[in-house]
């Protein structure tokens, strides 16, 4: 699913950049524009900032979860 229109970044991609930021350095804070980063755009409009948080958490939830 297409969290980001502007940028067309699927959910799989924004969990995997976060995964990817986590796994880097543990004791970071995953933040949207890290995320964003990561995935080589920037944030455009911004009214996708909410779900991708949601996607940042969700994935940081079951990181901890798995450790
Ligand atoms: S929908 Fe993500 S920046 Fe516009």
């Amino acid at each position: 699913m297409i969290i980001c229109q502007c940028n067309v970044l699927s959910c799989i991609q924004l969990k995997s950049a976060t995964e990817r930021l986590s796994a880097c350095d543990p004791l970071c804070i995953v933040t949207p524009g890290a995320v964003f980063r990561a995935c080589g755009a920037r944030p455009q409009c911004g009214s996708c900032m909410l779900n991708v948080t949601e996607v940042i958490v969700g994935a940081m939830q079951q990181r901890q979860q798995l450790d």
